[in-house]
């Protein structure tokens, strides 16, 4: 009796401990490298790689031959051994093309031509006669990207039989933003605390910086702007400087430059002037003398970011000035070092005619007015990361000036740190809008590319969603956004499927089963929050100042714009925002046939309908063949918006359903971690609705549609709510 009990006990402590090892904390990302399970897989790559050569040796290289050890090694469950010759048949060989005397017999002009500064080229050939697959570039770091590019095929189990592959950016800057401040808080951060410690840099490096930095390259990040836009001009100081000197030499072997948020007050703060004029002379020279110091200590300094007169940080029309001025001014100080300066148009102040245009009005009549290194930073929508805007009319209304889209990572108002949301098809909406700026195909893609109007200068950013959490993101599937976004910055024209795709292989599994639920969960997810917060085009209706959670009933701050009275504009006669001709006519600042089609209520899309149109809530819904709501068409508008709040409670619901029967499919943890995530989300959905539908049906007098679950709460309860600690709002 005593040995089957201790039997027992064994059993169960080497269960439950190898349980352990097992569970899966989210660190590695999609970089996991576990052994490769299909076995027909594994035998065809360990047949076409028995050895890898990484030829030539600088950081960078360093980089792509530990990246190459702990990736073949893992996948392929055994030691790949490292040689110096191809000796044989089946070896993998790295090698920038012009270092390289193992390619010196081959051609690939033409290939390295397209490929460019950053691209790759990869290879299945011959080297004396021995069978080998070559990854090569014009520089270290294109063999680096193109090394993570290979690793990727292995882990999503493609075929590397035949490779021929020469790929490149179409985005010069691919960049991350963080919003993160010095005290270590991160505005509308939700994975904890910033992953920078400036206060053991720049002695104590954390094995996450490097991590960081490995897992940007392999997506094809060059950049990082460290510090939040609402920026403190202590960055600017010697003390933060020598940080910044350290986090440059971690990330620079990767590939990636580092920029800092400027605070264009900074001659003032730190420099003891009496003005920051941006027309003065010395004040140019602080300026001058400042940029000097930083690229004196990082050669490969990247530049600045401004935030300037927005929302209460100061700029260049403190002193009379243009923004161009102020852009201007920083612009002659960084371009004898090639750095560049990237100048926000996320611009307003309370205008009651509509906050929507104001950024177009500022910016278009500057354009042609900038420097050639200054580049204007433009959020996708004209508003501000809206879970649905039509893309701002500034894309294409400025030929002569380089342009940079930038998306919100972050989920500041897609639900913040709970939701399950996959962004890829929000971001894709944007880039493949049509502006018509040059006629049909003129897309937003084409202009951040600098393709549309011949810029070299171009940039795609995404304001970061990484913090100290274990995981870098919270959500786990917040993880998929950062990839979606780095490899939506290297090609613009991969699909959102293709991009999910990847992902779930590398970051779950290559179970065909499992691929197949969660890409189903993930492709609507973006539109089920939608659904649920502020469906047909309405926005803004979220709770004070921490944007979490409904709240269309906002009308008491004193910034008469932040009220979401002042998007919505409910009323007993209808609701929406009247963006045409008879209201603030901000159709007129896109070109004719967008113009034309968001300002007619037959042909304006559902999706926008509240966004450009003030209408009656028993306005019967258009039929639009292309929209799969034509056949719901007919409904009164205060049906289909409940129908849409419903809607998106449901399909929490059923991405719930989904995810659960994969459980024995997923790893312990992570499954669990995702699981609870949804219920939360469900309770965010339910509260949504409700308050919405609640708060809504006091203007419309309508009743909730038969057969539709009625709210179990009253809206004075939700109105009472109130969440002083809210996420990320620090
Ligand atoms: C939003 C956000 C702010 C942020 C601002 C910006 O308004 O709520 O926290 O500072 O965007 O983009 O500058």
């Amino acid at each position: 009796m005593k040995n089957i009990f201790l039997v027992f006990s064994i059993f169960l402590f080497v269960h439950v401990h190898s349980a352990r090892a097992y569970a899966d904390d989210g660190y590695r990302l999609w970089l996991k490298y576990n052994l490769i399970t299909n076995q027909q897989n594994l035998d065809e790559y360990k047949q076409s790689i028995k050895a890898w050569l990484v030829e030539g040796s600088s950081p960078t290289m360093d980089a792509a031959k530990h990246e190459l050890r702990i990736a073949l090694d893992g996948l392929s469950g055994s030691t790949i051994p490292e040689v110096n010759s191809v000796n044989g048949d089946g070896v993998l060989l790295a090698a920038a093309y012009r270092n390289s005397k193992l390619l010196a017999g081959i051609d690939l002009k033409s290939k390295l031509e397209k490929a460019g500064s950053e691209g790759y080229v990869i290879l299945t050939s011959n080297i004396n006669g021995k069978r080998v697959i070559i990854i090569t570039a014009n520089e270290d770091i294109g063999v680096l990207y193109g090394v993570f590019y290979f690793l990727r095929l292995l882990q999503t189990n493609r075929d590397i039989a035949n490779l021929d592959v020469v790929s490149f950016p179409r985005i010069k800057l691919r960049m991350l933003n963080h919003w993160d401040n010095l005290n270590g808080t991160v505005e509308r951060g939700y994975a904890g605390f910033s992953i920078w410690d400036w206060h053991t840099l720049p002695i104590y490096i954390k094995q996450r910086y490097r991590d960081y930095a490995r897992a940007n390259a392999s997506i094809g990040i060059n950049g990082t702007v460290v510090n939040n836009v609402n920026a403190d001009p202590l960055i600017l100081t010697q003390r933060y400087i020598v940080k910044l000197v350290a986090l440059a030499s971690v990330f620079r072997p990767y590939g990636i430059n580092i920029y800092v948020c400027a605070n264009f007050d900074a001659p003032i703060k730190l420099g003891k002037l009496k003005t920051a004029d941006p027309l003065d002379p010395q004040v140019r020279q602080w300026w001058k003398d400042k940029v000097k110091e930083i690229y004196s200590l990082i050669p490969d300094f990247g530049g600045f970011l401004v935030k300037a007169n927005s929302e209460g940080e100061p700029g260049p029309q403190d002193y009379g000035c243009t923004q161009a001025d102020g852009a201007n001014m920083l612009a002659e100080a960084l371009k004898p070092f090639n750095g560049v300066v990237m100048w926000r148009a996320f611009i307003y102040s309370y205008d009651p005619k509509d906050r929507a245009t104001q950024a177009y009005e500022e910016f278009k009549p500057l354009d042609g007015k900038f420097e050639d290194n200054v580049l204007v930073q433009v959020k996708n929508g004209p508003l501000d990361f809206q879970p649905r805007e039509p893309f701002s009319p500034l894309f294409g209304s400025m030929p002569r000036t380089s342009m940079i889209v930038e998306f919100q990572i972050t989920m500041e108002y897609l639900g913040q740190g709970t939701s399950f949301v996959y962004l890829a098809p929000l971001f894709k909406e944007c880039l493949e809008s049509d502006t018509y700026a040059k006629g049909k195909g003129s897309t937003v893609a084409k202009v951040v590319d600098g393709s549309l109007d011949g810029h070299s200068l171009s940039g795609m950013v995404g304001v970061s969603n990484i913090g100290a959490d274990r995981n870098w993101t919270g959500h786990p599937f917040d993880q998929a956004n950062w990839y979606a976004f780095g490899r939506l910055a290297w090609d613009h024209e991969l699909t959102s499927e293709q991009i999910a795709d990847e992902w779930i292989h590398m970051t779950f599994s290559n179970d065909s089963d499992v691929v197949e639920k969660i890409e189903s969960i993930m492709m609507p997810s973006r539109e089920n929050v939608v659904n649920y917060m502020d469906p047909l085009g309405l926005n803004m209706i979220f709770g004070y100042d921490n944007h979490y959670g409904p709240g269309p009933w906002i009308d008491y701050s004193p910034h008469k714009d932040w009220n979401s009275t002042y998007y919505h504009r409910a009323d007993s006669l209808g609701i929406g925002f009247d963006r045409t001709a008879t209201g603030s006519d901000a159709v007129s600042q896109y070109y004719p046939p967008v113009a034309k089609e968001f300002a007619s209520l037959s042909t304006c899309p559902d999706n926008e309908l509240l966004w450009f149109h003030r209408v009656s809530w028993s306005y019967k819904i258009q039929p639009k063949s292309d929209q799969p709501l034509a056949e719901r068409s007919g409904h009164t508008l205060w049906d289909e918006i409940c129908l849409h709040y419903y809607a998106g409670v449901d399909s929490v619901r059923s991405t719930q359903r989904a995810w659960n029967s994969l459980e024995v499919k997923i790893d312990d943890e992570e499954f669990r971690d995702v699981q609870m995530l949804l219920e939360i989300q469900e309770n965010e959905a339910v509260w949504w609705r409700n308050a919405c539908v609640l708060y809504f049906q006091t203007f419309s007098k309508m009743p909730i549609p038969d057969g539709l679950e009625k709210p179990d709460k009253t809206l004075q309860y939700y109105e009472s709510l109130s969440f002083p600690y809210a996420p990320g709002t620090w």
